[in-house]
């Protein structure tokens, strides 16, 4: 970012005072801790939010770029991807690592994809990766710098991603497929035992992008939630990113990418000895990784258990029918596709539903915007379930106010600019 130019303080400050500046400088912020944000924290009670900060204070010095020097990250990260692995119905011989994040998890598997292409002798400057128009810009970001092309293919008229579609995209060129668990814009499952058949039939990579779905749906399904398969159970399913810093309810710097077998997870590994220090091998994009994601990550998983992530994903699922069920019955209000985990999308054949969205962040709600259709995202974490009346409300008074005033988007726009 730009900033102005400032000195460092001559002086330093004792931690009391610059604690209570620390607080004050987050006034002005969203209020996620009583669940008026539904996007950026997912909120899961203040039990775990203290497992994951003293987790993370005990190894915040701690780096696991040196697992010779660090066993013990060495050792969560084993454990946290061995879960993930297990969780996700990996096959034995499989692989995985822990990123920073959903974006680097993604990257890495397009790296891995891009570089056992190349192993085998394909031109990979250039070459591309079908997604549906609904995927992550993550995929975008990746194409832009591993030197390759994304194809973006509208979704079908359930706001899913349309496999024949997708299949005529397909090229000689074509590296990799994806298809996400659920996509970001509308919390909608892609079809992806179709589009698993789809990358058999036709030799090419399916990463599965189950940032928001991977460590969530698999407790949903337990609960009994109606939800396709997804993961490695699927044969054509060769890579799968899913965020621990979402719904794993870990501190954030979190997330795994796992792949099919070792021999694939060893092109993400980027080695280079040519300088005066000796070997440099790293499995992901980092250098130094904070140990304090990773214990933090570890000691949420461990905390929660099944037992505890289970009943998470009810809270979550069970305030997302809530409100799919009260909005439907809304004059005028609409539910975009079928959503069956904690994200969802609302818009409106009648109201201009920014506006509705203005006047909801005025009174303190804080969430996203989609624009294909317009409508209200909302990420729902389990902290959402105790103020989804309240919510609930709020909406209600918000489409009469626009209601009654004929407010539109672009005076929404106007007031928040
Ligand atoms: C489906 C999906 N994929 C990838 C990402 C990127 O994750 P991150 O923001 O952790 O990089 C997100 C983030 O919301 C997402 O929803």
């Amino acid at each position: 970012m730009s900033a102005s130019r400032i000195p460092i303080p001559e002086k330093g400050t004792d931690w009391p005072a610059l604690r209570e500046r620390l607080v004050a400088k987050g006034a002005r912020d969203v209020d996620w801790r009583r669940a008026r944000t539904a996007v950026y924290v997912f909120h899961a009670g203040d039990d775990v939010l203290q497992v994951a900060k003293d987790a993370y204070a005990l190894y915040s010095s701690e780096n696991a770029l040196g697992p010779m020097a660090f066993p013990s990250l060495q050792s969560m990260e084993a454990e946290v991807v061995g879960m993930g692995l297990s969780l996700l119905r990996a096959p034995e011989g499989a692989a995985g690592s822990m990123t920073s994040g959903g974006t680097e998890s993604i990257l890495l598997a397009v790296k891995a994809c891009r570089d056992e292409a190349a192993s085998r002798g394909a031109d990979t400057n250039g070459a591309e990766i079908v997604i549906p128009r609904s995927a992550h810009p993550a995929f975008d970001k990746a194409a832009h710098y591993l030197g390759l092309r994304t194809v973006r293919v509208p979704v079908a008229a359930d706001l899913r991603a349309d496999v024949a579609a997708m299949a005529a995209a397909l090229t000689p060129r074509t590296l990799m497929i994806v298809g996400s668990a659920p996509c970001f814009p509308y919390g909608l499952v892609d079809p992806i035992a179709a589009l698993s058949e789809l990358a058999q039939e036709r030799g090419v990579w399916l990463h599965v992008d189950a940032c928001v779905g991977g460590w969530f749906i698999p407790f949903a399904r337990r609960n009994g939630v109606a939800v396709e398969d997804f993961d490695f159970s699927l044969p054509g399913v060769r890579s799968i990113s899913a965020d621990l810093h979402k719904y794993g309810y870990a501190a954030k710097g979190a997330s795994t990418v796992f792949h099919r077998s070792e021999a694939q997870w060893r092109h993400q590994i980027f080695t280079f000895d040519d300088w005066p220090a000796g070997g440099m091998t790293t499995p992901t994009m980092a250098g130094t990784r904070p140990g304090g994601a990773i214990a933090a990550a570890w000691a949420v998983l461990n905390y929660l258990g099944v037992d505890g992530y289970r009943e998470k994903a009810r809270l979550v699922c069970e305030t997302r029918a809530k409100l799919c069920d009260a909005i439907r019955a809304m004059p005028g209000m609409l539910v975009h596709g079928d959503p069956r985990l904690g994200l969802m999308s609302y818009g409106s054949t009648q109201h201009d539903v920014f506006a509705i969205w203005g006047r909801l962040v005025r009174r303190g709600w804080f969430s996203g915007l989609t624009t294909e259709p317009r409508g209200v995202h909302q990420m729902l974490s389990p902290a959402h379930a105790g103020v989804a009346d309240e919510y609930l409300a709020d909406l209600r008074d918000a489409i009469a106010e626009v209601s009654a005033s004929g407010e539109t988007a672009k005076d929404t726009k106007a007031q928040y600019a």
